[in-house]
């Protein structure tokens, strides 16, 4: 998978090198662009931005540096580019969302400042032969200064799905989300620690009743703290796997 970064903080991309999408790199899953987008603009000034029409508080990013720089990095021979443009204004990002954005061969995010991009760079976007799709995508209903955090967060979530990153694939599917709950707690040695006990039940060695035991705990957390998670098969399931008291 090929991923670039268009921004005007290339240097807030830098812990692409670490880490996770560092190790995708090193281990050739993925390869990794960060561009300055005023690499593409004209002035003395590297001018990115100017007010907006209508009025209004702040600068929209202008046009202009943008078209110039999905003409360069996406023209030519290659895949066609899915554009992700990290915004609050975008559709929720979901485990769902990662897994289907880690099937694209190229991703090209647009990292905007200021109150946003210009609307007509994503049309534009949206009508080319270079471009797959145009996902608008937000980390939650907050406001963050800009899309580079949001584009970290999504690079990370995508790439960890990416085939032969995760050594243990069992442990991808257990975590929170990948079933539709959060997941449940978990427990490591000592098997009690300043007087709080693990739960028997691991310590038991009896692999179905964990199971439902862990199950349970993630029926409980989901309830309690994303109760808009759940839904009716769920619970049916619930019924499936509790074993009798
Ligand atoms: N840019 C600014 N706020 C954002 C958010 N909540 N999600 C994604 N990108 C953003």
């Amino acid at each position: 998978m090929r991923l670039d970064y268009l921004t005007i903080f290339p240097d807030y991309l830098a812990p692409l090198g670490l880490s996770l999408p560092g190790r995708a790199a090193a281990k050739g899953l993925v390869e990794l662009h960060v561009h300055d987008l005023r690499g593409w603009t004209h002035d003395r000034h590297r001018t990115v931005d100017d007010t907006p029409y209508g009025g209004g508080a702040g600068m929209v990013m202008r046009p202009e540096p943008w078209g110039e720089a999905l003409d360069e990095l996406l023209g030519g021979p290659g895949s066609p580019a899915t554009v992700v443009v990290p915004s609050p204004a975008g559709r929720p990002l979901t485990q769902a969302m990662a897994r289907e954005l880690a099937t694209r061969p190229r991703l090209l995010f647009g990292c905007g400042r200021y109150e946003g991009i210009d609307q007509r760079v994503l049309d534009h976007a949206r009508g080319r032969d270079d471009v797959e799709e145009v996902v608008e995508v937000s980390l939650g209903d907050y406001v963050l200064n800009g899309g580079e955090v949001a584009a970290l967060a999504v690079t990370e979530a995508v790439v960890r799905l990416l085939p032969g990153f995760m050594g243990n694939a069992a442990s991808l599917e257990e975590e929170s989300h990948e079933q539709g709950l959060l997941e449940y707690p978990v427990y490591t040695k000592p098997a009690s620690w300043r007087d709080h006990e693990v739960p028997p039940v691991l310590l038991s060695g009896n692999h179905a009743a964990i199971a439902a035991w862990r199950h349970a705990q993630s029926l409980e957390r989901t309830a309690e703290r994303r109760p808009d998670l759940l839904h009716a098969s769920h619970v049916a399931g619930e019924w499936e796997v509790v074993p009798a008291a």
